[in-house]
């Protein structure tokens, strides 16, 4: 695609340059391989640290793949997942959850990309009934598909509502760095304090270029789904033979929390686009709180063929039409001002 600048997705980003040094420097010499490696052995240390130590660590190939493996390993062919009408295991995965790991998804609607214990209380009701497959997950999105953040408040909150009902949950971070970022808390506060189960974490949308992992935490009601994910992973095609070139690229990812720099940045970003499209207003409509690293806008119809031309978006909703803007660890300031000037020559 021909065009000024990416704001599709942090995807579009290149590879962090001390992510790329990291992989270039484990390119030397001879390794075991399937993760039985020194640098795995370290990467894995790492996330102890970050996370603590009951964190289990498992490196998957991408984020689909963390969450229907997440998925697989908490739930049985007869279960439900609970999760938005925007999520991305729903709209994005090619039905990969349900193929996969055989169960229902009950997508229930959301306004700002979050569930909440009222949201979820409706669906309870089939419990114990033979006749309908049975809730067992809540899976969560951190920051959402629509780049709003849950607090640590109500990652508590429903968490406790899932665990007296007899649930897990999981929750799909690929973006849990930017959520961190904004909140000023840590991965583990976030995570393993508030309650969460099991966490697919990304990395490529944040700099790396090929890595996420699956973590499982673990208390005791999760001691069956650490000790059979390996076999999961193995039988799913993602246990990666060349282990240390995603371990090497999450030992850079922590170092000087590269991860938390590049979040930064890219939610710092975010909010710099979004002060500019104010001016705009109210041909130009900001859809949901800037909490991450991403924008949705309601632009007028008649510009969006001529703004197709030279940038690069997605098109969320054709009503409106909505589109969705985000920022990456490379995004910079006269990027946003070119969008912005072309933006004001349309208008
Ligand atoms: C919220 C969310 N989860 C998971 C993924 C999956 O990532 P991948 O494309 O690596 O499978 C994405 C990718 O866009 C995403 O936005």
């Amino acid at each position: 695609m021909n065009c000024n600048y990416s704001f599709a997705s942090d995807n579009t980003a290149s590879v962090h340059p001390l992510i790329m040094k990291a992989i270039e420097e484990v390119n030397r010499g001879q390794y075991v391989s399937y993760g039985d490696d020194p640098f795995t052995e370290q990467a894995i240390n790492k996330f102890k640290e970050v996370f603590g130590e009951d964190a289990e660590v498992f490196f998957t190939l991408t984020g689909t793949a963390s969450n229907v493996l997440s998925i697989r390993a908490f739930t049985q062919p007869f279960n439900s997942v609970l999760c938005t009408d925007v999520s991305h295991i729903n709209i994005d995965e090619c039905g990969a959850p349900e193929n996969i790991a055989g169960i229902k998804l009950v997508q229930i609607k959301s306004a700002d990309g979050k569930l909440n214990p009222k949201m979820i209380a409706p669906h309870l009701g089939v419990i114990g009934n033979e006749h309908h497959s049975q809730p067992r997950l809540i899976s969560i999105t951190q920051t959402t598909e629509v780049g709003t953040v849950y607090t640590y408040n109500e990652l508590k909150e429903l968490t406790e509502f899932a665990h007296n009902n007899g649930l897990y949950v999981h929750m799909d971070g690929a973006r849990l760095a930017n959520a961190a970022s904004y909140l000023n808390l840590s991965l583990k506060k976030l995570t393993y304090d508030a309650g969460i189960d099991v966490l697919s974490f990304g990395g490529t949308k944040n700099g790396m270029m090929i890595g996420e992992a699956v973590i499982i935490f673990n208390r005791e009601s999760n001691r069956n789904f650490i000790d059979s994910f390996k076999y999961i992973r193995k039988q799913s095609m993602q246990l990666l033979s060349k282990m240390r070139y995603i371990s090497s690229q999450f030992i850079a990812y922590f170092e000087n929390d590269l991860w938390l720099k590049n979040a930064e940045h890219a939610n710092r970003m975010a909010q710099y686009l979004s002060n500019k499209l104010l001016e705009f207003y109210p041909d130009i409509e900001i859809m949901y709180k800037i909490e991450g690293n991403a924008v949705f806008v309601k632009i007028p119809e008649r510009i969006l063929d001529e703004l197709k031309k030279d940038f690069y978006f997605y098109i969320w909703d054709n009503n409106g039409p909505v589109i969705r803007l985000m920022s990456s660890f490379e995004t910079n300031r006269s990027d946003i001002d070119n969008l912005v000037s072309r933006l004001k020559q349309l208008l």
